[in-house]
């Protein structure tokens, strides 16, 4: 039995029935892996992951282990973890996880701690939190690092401000960028994963709600599609003029939220951003207001604020929090402010976690063999990667297209054809 530190280890039979139900829907990943099994591209290194713990990264888990690879697997936010695959993963694929559900900050960081002791060749993020730790305290370690990946938006911001200020230590690759991953998980993953855990923490109907999304970028334009989709009237609050003018032209009300905060029923941001609902916003809103945040960090709603101000706060459904202003309206805060797709509901579907977590395996293929000749810098997925997932994705779905003739590819290449 390897070292671990799960909820509870009975747990795992449930875990695995959930694990196999998830890689029902990831094709492409389980094509990787049956090759990965027969090539072991891997073998022999230590890769640290800090990834949020459910049934899609428990199928990438295994993928790289058939690959050969030694992984430890951390939680990469305390609510988002399921206990039972963190069980099952320790239980039948002897692999080291650190990760329960409800953690504190300390054991939180504890944990990402033990992920590093792994001593890792590659590390994998999402967030970048353990990228963060193991440059500011385990800088010990950095000279064994070859490379690693990040998952996230966030993250990928994260590691562009440290490379610009020289402190990033070894190459990393934004899986995040690539389009196999953002046009898909940020966009339809989110977007139905955000409804579902809004819906399972509230049960309320959002046909005819007001539903206030905060960003336009590829996790809000998929939000707010979803919950148009649903009979929301939707409001979209943006500060770049460029996401904000194509709101309103996909047909979205766009407004500051200083506006939107009087009139929305429920709130949701996803913003990678600090404090996009803050005190002077929690004081105009309406009683029975429900607020929430998809994106990465727990930082984008200004909660000890509204702690702050509060006359009570109460604990009304599991993830559903109850705070009452000094006026008496009641405010509903959900998940903690915590990403509300993963607290209460398990995050985006299989479906669309495939591509993701087919870049990140290929990825580590690919740096297992290239590391060397890259800089200390932040890459893109290199565009063969995307492309053959795409391809495998389109095939696993049934879906044949057209390919170029010679006289098309021949018309592209020239320039002297005009009108
Ligand atoms: N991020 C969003 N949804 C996820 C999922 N289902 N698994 C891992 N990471 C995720």
């Amino acid at each position: 039995m390897p070292n671990y530190d799960v909820k509870e280890l009975h747990l795992a039979e449930g875990g695995r029935l959930k694990i196999d139900w998830a890689e029902r829907e990831m094709p492409v990943l389980r094509q990787v892996k049956e090759r990965f099994r027969r090539e072991q591209p891997l073998k022999g290194l230590r890769i640290s992951a800090c990834l949020h713990v459910t049934t899609e990264t428990a199928n990438l888990m295994k993928t790289l282990q058939a690959g050969g690879a030694d992984v430890v697997l951390t939680a990469s936010n305390p609510l988002s973890t399921q206990d039972e695959v963190a069980a099952s993963l320790v239980s039948h694929d002897e692999i080291e996880v650190y990760a329960v559900k409800g953690e504190d900050n300390v054991t939180y960081y504890k944990h990402i701690n033990a992920a590093l002791d792994h001593k890792p060749h590659f590390t994998m993020d999402d967030g970048a939190d353990l990228v963060n730790v193991l440059h500011q305290h385990r800088r010990e370690l950095l000279p064994g690092v070859v490379a690693g990946t990040e998952e996230t938006t966030t993250g990928v911001i994260r590691l562009h401000a440290m490379a610009a200020d020289k402190a990033l230590a070894y190459p990393i690759v934004a899986i995040n960028d690539a389009l196999t991953k953002h046009f898909f998980d940020n966009r339809y993953g989110t977007g139905q994963s955000t409804l579902d855990g809004i819906v399972r923490a509230t049960n309320v109907l959002l046909a005819g709600k007001t539903f206030v999304v905060a960003g336009y970028g590829w996790c809000g334009r998929g939000l707010a599609s979803r919950a148009r989709g649903m009979g929301s009237n939707v409001i979209v609050t943006e500060v770049d003029p460029l996401k904000a003018l194509e709101a309103v032209m996909d047909g979205f009300r766009v407004m500051p939220m200083a506006d939107a905060a009087r009139i929305g029923d429920i709130f949701c941001t996803v913003t990678g951003d600090i404090n996009v609902i803050d005190a002077h916003h929690f004081d105009l809103m309406k009683d029975g207001a429900i607020v929430a945040n998809s994106g990465h960090f727990n930082v984008e709603i200004n909660i000890p604020a509204l702690e702050k101000s509060a006359k009570s706060k109460r604990l009304v459904r599991p993830f559903v929090e109850e705070f009452v202003t000094p006026d008496g309206r009641r405010i509903f805060i959900l998940g903690e402010g915590r990403l509300i797709n993963l607290a209460s509901a398990e995050g985006h579907p299989a479906s669309v976690m495939d591509m993701s977590f087919a870049n990140q395996a290929l990825t580590l293929e690919y740096l297992a063999k290239n590391a060397s000749k890259l800089e200390k810098r932040v890459y893109a997925v290199p565009e063969e990667i995307d492309k053959k997932i795409a391809e495998l994705k389109l095939a696993a779905m049934g879906v044949s297209i057209d390919t170029l003739t010679a006289e098309q590819v021949r018309y592209l290449a020239s320039w002297q054809e005009g009108t």
